[in-house]
């Protein structure tokens, strides 16, 4: 690994972790077997990331649309998710991790929503490493409920419509004071984002692995990380070299 990814670690790092139906298929094994081994490399990579000092790691876990695969699915990948909490939730504590949960919490049962709830209450004050666990997450959904919260502002009279900002868009997303994600990385070979942090990702360096998510290793992430620290990235401006010699 070279020195200079350590001068360019990515202040927070968002991860769509695709490819456990076909990791399992590949091996003739259920879908499930493919999310349980993905929840292996849940672990391995939130213990890189606390290691190597990112400062934010968000997993994209459940969708908004995730509903709608067959229910014996969703429920083990519901099943997975609480039992994740449960069993990591006193270890993750201990690493000084801090849990925040984004997406939509309308209407999702009781014993999935308590349990959020208790994850970002123990790890609240938590320093080190904040885990950010996307759930019933869409990202169009995500600034339709900033935008009505906004317009709701507006008819009250507490807000006038041409004192929206992006500022003020971002504090009413459910990332508020989470900074943008300076990477994105997604495994299993497609390239797109699909309704993730649309908005967030408006500077973000993307890397696209084959891999398929459970195949996903410390080694994978920190190559993907040296690959990043090499990156040029310009904000709309110009490179820190072009904007020192003006060519
Ligand atoms: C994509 O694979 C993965 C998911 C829909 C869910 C990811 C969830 C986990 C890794 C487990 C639970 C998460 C946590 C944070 C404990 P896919 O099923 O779409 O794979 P395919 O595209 O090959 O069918």
């Amino acid at each position: 690994m070279s020195d200079s990814l350590f001068v360019t670690v990515p202040e927070h790092v968002a991860i769509i972790m695709d490819g456990n139906g076909r990791w399992a298929k590949g091996r003739g094994l259920p879908r499930t077997m493919g999310h349980r081994k993905g929840v292996e490399a849940v672990r391995e990579t939130v213990r890189t990331a606390g290691d190597i000092g990112i400062k934010y790691l968000t997993l994209f876990a459940f969708s908004s649309e995730n509903w709608r695969r067959p229910e014996a699915e969703v429920t083990d990948l519901l099943g997975l998710l609480k039992a994740f909490i449960r069993r990591d939730l006193a270890e993750l504590h201990r690493q000084n991790v801090r849990i925040r949960v984004i997406g939509d919490r309308q209407g999702l049962r009781s014993d999935i929503l308590n349990l959020l709830i208790e994850a970002e209450e123990t790890t609240r004050s938590n320093t080190a490493l904040t885990l950010v666990i996307a759930f019933n997450y869409g990202s169009r959904d995500e600034i339709a409920r900033a935008a009505a919260s906004l317009a709701k502002d507006v008819e009250a009279g507490r807000l006038r419509a041409q004192d929206i900002s992006p500022e003020l868009i971002n504090s009413r997303l459910d990332t508020a004071g989470i900074p943008d994600p300076d990477l994105i990385i997604r495994t299993s070979g497609e390239e797109r984002l699909s309704n993730f942090l649309l908005w967030q990702a408006a500077y973000s360096e993307f890397i696209f692995l084959p891999e398929y998510w459970p195949d996903f290793s410390r080694d994978l992430f920190l190559s993907a990380l040296e690959k990043y620290a090499s990156r040029d990235r310009r904000f709309g401006g110009l490179s820190a070299k072009a904007a020192a010699t003006g060519s």
